[in-house]
């Protein structure tokens, strides 16, 4: 299994006329089993971040190490493998909508060249484990925000990676039914050891599943740790800030 390293990345988009440094010197690890939460304000750089985990994004500076593979010395080809490893899911679930729920989480399998009847035995067993049995005919738009990113979970796992990847995941679903998502994640990290990386701007979300956890501020790295630790003792008004929005939010 994989531990991540985040080894000095930083981030700079340009175009003719700006320049926005997302990410500025990140250094993190990341250790496989971990829930590891990465917070912050809108704008912070936490999607960056993880897309530059998988190079999605290059990172301008530093390096990406997954194990003992550094992305950014890998070739085409390696680098493919490598992302093989890590799936992703997001708010906005990104399924097709013009397939049902099974094919959708055929559809990375068939890409590989799984066969049809392999993939859908494959498809069947993700449906039991997201808990999504009864709804294997039916489309995204028959579904319930829950259910569409059970759909996506699963879909995500069919490519059996070591590491998820959540970009703020739980973000478009009301506290039950994110309650129940989380639950399935954890369900997910310990009966299947995957490593998963929240991002969110909940500290709820943090507090509910997350081990570790890294708070982003203007592209800095400004805490991180046992969130139990950073919880009890914010150090920075970044986290003191994030901190105070939650009880805002619980109170109302
Ligand atoms: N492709 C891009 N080109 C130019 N600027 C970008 C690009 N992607 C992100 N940025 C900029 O980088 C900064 C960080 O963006 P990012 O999407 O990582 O933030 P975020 O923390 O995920 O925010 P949110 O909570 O709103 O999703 C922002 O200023 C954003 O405008
Ligand atoms: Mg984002």
């Amino acid at each position: 299994m994989s531990n991540i390293i985040i080894d000095h990345v930083s981030k700079t988009f340009t175009d003719s006329e700006t320049e926005v440094h997302a990410l500025h010197d990140i250094c993190l690890k990341i250790d496989s089993g971990d829930i590891y939460g990465v917070i912050g304000m809108s704008g912070a750089g936490k999607s960056t971040l993880v897309r530059c985990l998988n190079y999605l994004e290059v990172p301008t500076e530093g390096h990406v190490y997954i194990g003992d593979k550094e992305l950014g010395a890998l070739s085409e080809s390696e680098l493919r493998n490598e992302r093989s490893k890590i799936s992703m899911i997001f708010q906005h679930f990104n399924l097709l909508m013009q397939k049902n729920v099974i094919d959708n989480i055929c559809f990375p399998l068939i890409i590989k060249g799984v066969s049809k009847k392999e993939a859908r035995k494959k498809a069947r067993e993700l449906l039991k484990t997201v808990d999504l049995t009864d709804k294997e005919k039916a489309y995204p738009a028959q579904l319930s925000g829950g259910q569409k990113q059970r759909v996506a979970i699963a879909r995500a796992l069919a490519s059996e990676p070591e590491i998820l990847l959540c970009d703020e995941a739980t973000s478009a679903l009301d506290p039950q039914t994110t309650s129940s998502i989380l639950g399935l994640l954890r369900r997910i990290n310990q009966e299947l050891g995957i490593t998963i990386v929240i991002i969110t701007h909940q500290m709820a979300v943090v507090r509910e599943i997350c081990n570790k956890v890294a708070i982003l501020e203007h592209g800095h790295l400004v805490e991180h740790g046992e969130v139990d630790e950073v919880f009890l003792n914010p150090r920075t008004r970044a986290a003191k800030t994030l901190l105070k929005y939650e009880e805002a939010e619980s109170d109302g």
